[in-house]
């Protein structure tokens, strides 16, 4: 439940980045030795990983606000249907499970829909390195029964998920490995500086060749990034709803496409020490005309439903050209309902900002989509009704917390459940 319509001032620090977090965890099953993962949040996909680690024979506590994984002991070679399901993220455990076991039975991956997400890079690049890969439906079986070995890998696409996946088969593997046309984002770039907490020896790092001396790992301690995305959710929030924010552990570097736009938009940005940031805005915000989103380090695709909801009351116009998926601004109905006006085709939203939006019961469909509602809900007047929380809780621990601490209306309720039976109704 939100009631919106109240500007934001306060402070919030930025927990460890999900996007990091989640193939961190992958791969500290390569470890030979304790690895602990610090500050790890309580998201719905950490949680997911945690229960997808003990299914494999690798068990991760939490100590105080902490993982903490032994991992170093035979390892599972299933992953069950619904962990493949619950998230994208389950595809990082193959490559830690062929390194270590030499065997995975797996299902493709679920994860938000915005489209086609195929995972063709992921199970290539693994093909070269020696794992044998057979599709029976839904279904993968595959084996690496002389191990993963070092190669040339080319990726025709920088995709994150895929440069991931090909970093950690790499450390695992014998010999060398390179990967052109990999990734930027600052989470592969985390990946791999775990990997070389663990021992690995990674050149390249935060380039798009990246070469690998594959070997064993032992454990470390690590920090993971903050999460660039959820310092997004506070800006474009605040900067919509005016007030003043204090950003703890948010440099300003790879926020530096969303900073651009917000202050043409018409806010105020400015960085405080190395990490933290601060944002000030009168809730007037102008249109910023057209944008797309890219690959790092251009405007992120995470962030471009979280800037439409900030967009929808600025005067003037917006048009956002979504570049890398098909289906991302499925949160667009949902804007339309609170007295939005906007036009969506496909992978072009078009924003005509109008003076104010109304409180409307509002369905969450994806996670960034979900979070994007969240924002326009605090700028609306009167209350919504946000369901679909479940989404939003993959990749934020308390959103209903991480405003309320700046001074929002906003407050997470359980619902009575009517089953059909309940309500009478044969099916
Ligand atoms: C990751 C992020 C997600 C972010 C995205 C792009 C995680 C857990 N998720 O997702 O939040 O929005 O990066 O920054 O880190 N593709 C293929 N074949 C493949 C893999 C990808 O064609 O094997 C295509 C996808 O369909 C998509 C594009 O490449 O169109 C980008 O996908 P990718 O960079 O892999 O994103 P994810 O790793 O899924």
């Amino acid at each position: 439940m939100v009631c919106g319509g109240r500007p934001l001032i306060g402070e919030v620090e930025m927990p460890a980045a999900k996007n990091s977090i989640l193939p961190i965890l992958a791969a500290a099953m390569l470890a030979q030795g304790a690895v602990r993962i610090r500050r790890a949040p309580r998201l719905r996909d950490v949680e997911t990983s945690m229960q997808l680690l003990a299914a494999l024979g690798c068990p991760a506590v939490r100590i105080d606000g902490d993982l903490l994984l032994a991992p170093g002991g035979p390892v599972g070679d299933t992953v069950p249907r619904p962990l493949m399901a619950a998230m994208r993220s389950s595809i990082y455990y193959l490559a830690p499970m062929l390194a270590r076991g030499k065997r995975a039975h797996i299902t493709f991956p679920g994860g938000c829909r915005l489209g086609e997400r195929p995972i063709d890079l992921h199970l290539k690049g693994l093909a070269v390195m020696g794992a044998r890969i057979v599709a029976d439906g839904d279904h993968l079986d595959c084996a690496a029964p002389d191990g993963l070995h070092g190669t040339e890998i080319h990726l025709r696409f920088p995709s994150v998920g895929a440069t991931e996946t090909l970093l950690i088969a790499a450390a695992a593997a014998a010999g060398q490995t390179r990967i052109f046309g990999a990734a930027r984002e600052p989470e592969v770039g985390d990946l791999a500086h775990f990997l070389i907490a663990c021992g690995a020896r990674i050149e390249g790092v935060g380039t798009d060749r990246l070469q690998v001396w594959g070997g064993a790992l032992h454990g470390c301690e690590y920090t993971p990034i903050p999460d660039r995305i959820t310092a997004q959710t506070v800006l474009c929030a605040a900067a919509a709803c005016g007030g003043q924010v204090l950003l703890r552990r948010a440099p300003l570097a790879p926020l530096q496409p969303m900073a651009e736009i917000l202050t043409r938009a018409g806010c105020g940005i400015r960085q405080l020490g190395e990490n933290d940031l601060v944002l000030e805005s009168d809730g007037r915000l102008l249109g910023v005309g057209s944008l797309s989103t890219g690959v790092y380090p251009a405007f992120a695709t995470d962030a471009g439903p979280l800037l439409a909801a900030a967009m929808l009351t600025a005067r003037g116009d917006t048009a956002l050209r979504e570049t890398i998926f098909s289906n991302r601004f499925g949160c667009a109905a949902q804007f339309a309902r609170m007295g939005a006006e906007l036009d969506c085709d496909g992978r072009l939203l078009q924003i005509h900002g109008v003076p104010k939006l109304h409180g409307a019961a509002l369905t969450a469909q994806d996670l960034r989509g979900g979070a994007a509602l969240v924002i326009a809900a605090l700028t609306a007047e009167g209350e919504s009704r946000i369901t679909g929380v479940d989404y939003i809780r993959r990749g934020y621990e308390d959103i209903a917390r991480l405003f309320g601490q700046l001074g929002a209306k906003i407050t997470e309720v359980c619902l009575p459940v009517h089953t059909a039976a309940s309500a009478g109704v044969s099916v």
